[in-house]
């Protein structure tokens, strides 16, 4: 039987958090693990660049953010794991289904809007506006059966879904159509200051995000500083977003269900089970820790990875992007 193919990405736009741990990095690693799937992992950095970036800065958080990944268990002996900029095919698919998108498609997408509210309009650029059609040319690229991401992305997805069926359509099956993996557990881990909002690095911040690097005595702090609310109970509900959110933080790294959570908080304050979560963060924090260390300072490797993981991509990707010129009529060289 043929293994479905995996496909994602992440951001090297600053140092992930535990929400693109709990709802992205975890599964990338379990899916790896399961026989059935062959897996690509991307650290799209030319998504990075479509809102402003330090050179330097991103240079360093591509790195760190394979260091991340390397530390959190994927293995590149066991999955392709590579850097979007060195598979050219990404940036020349991505023109080719430009011509395909509809302006009024990408007008509607949600993270657009929100994002491009941050910017006054005139420092708005096209790169920011298109962006799903690159990240449609990343999947689709592959042949991409399954996309896991957390629920922010489930947009994104549907319309590269939509470019894939209109190519299909217009000039023969090309395209495998792909479908979202999104878990229910943790597929939005919110801010820690407004439990309305996700959870992202890119927030002003510090106190609403803990990032994957965040040592003890900083989770500590964020976590008692979290917003929860006036009830005094411990208990799960959309009335108590904040407490909401840390519950499903704890539960993600237990394990453990809602309700045995709930049950044992039971009659306690929010302070002790604030003081448990950050233990169990930081202990849940600490291996992947302790594995980075001695990767982010181990260049030869981390590079011998990159190349590695760019060789079998551009094999792979260059197979469908042969394909889709000739379809469309551009002369082969
Ligand atoms: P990004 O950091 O935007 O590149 O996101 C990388 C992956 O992490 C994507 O699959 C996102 O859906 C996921 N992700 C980012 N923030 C969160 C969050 N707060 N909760 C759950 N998943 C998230
Ligand atoms: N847009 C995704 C995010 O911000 C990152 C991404 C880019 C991605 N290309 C992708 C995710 C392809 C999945 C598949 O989280």
């Amino acid at each position: 039987m043929d293994k479905k193919i995996v496909f994602s990405g992440i951001q090297p736009s600053g140092e992930p958090t535990i929400g693109n741990y709990i709802g992205a990095i975890r599964n990338w690693v379990e899916i790896q693990n399961n026989e059935d799937y062959d897996s690509i992992y991307c650290i799209v950095d030319m998504h990075a660049i479509t809102v402003p970036q330090v050179p330097k800065d991103l240079r360093k958080h591509t790195l760190e953010v394979l260091s991340l990944l390397l530390a959190t268990g994927l293995d590149p002996e066991k999955t392709t794991l590579f850097i979007q900029s060195h598979v050219s095919a990404h940036a020349e698919l991505n023109w080719v289904l430009n011509s395909l998108t509809y302006m009024g498609q990408l007008n509607r997408m949600t993270q657009y809007k929100d994002k491009s509210k941050r910017f006054e309009d005139s420092s708005i650029n096209s790169g920011l506006f298109t962006y799903p059609v690159l990240m449609a040319a990343d999947i689709l690229l592959y042949q991409t059966d399954y996309v896991p991401v957390g629920e922010d992305q489930r947009q994104h997805l549907e319309l590269s879904r939509d470019i894939a069926e209109r190519f299909n359509n217009r000039y023969s099956e090309t395209f495998k159509v792909p479908e979202a993996l999104i878990k229910k557990e943790g597929a939005r881990i919110m801010s820690l200051q407004d439990p309305e909002s996700k959870m992202s690095k890119s927030d002003s911040n510090e106190d609403s995000y803990i990032l994957l690097l965040d040592n003890g005595d900083a989770i500590r702090r964020k976590i008692k500083r979290a917003v929860t609310d006036s009830e005094g109970v411990v208990a799960y509900n959309d009335q108590q977003k904040g407490l909401k959110n840390l519950i499903d933080i704890y539960s993600a790294f237990t394990n453990e269900g809602l309700d045995t959570i709930v049950a044992r908080y039971n009659g306690k304050g929010y302070g002790v089970f604030k003081e448990d979560l950050s233990e169990v963060v930081a202990e849940g924090l600490r291996p992947i820790q302790e594995r980075y260390k001695d990767l982010i300072n181990n260049k030869d490797y981390l590079e011998k990875v990159y190349k590695e993981g760019a060789e079998k991509a551009e094999y792979r990707a260059m197979k469908t992007l042969r394909k889709v010129y000739k379809k469309i009529g551009f002369i082969p060289r």
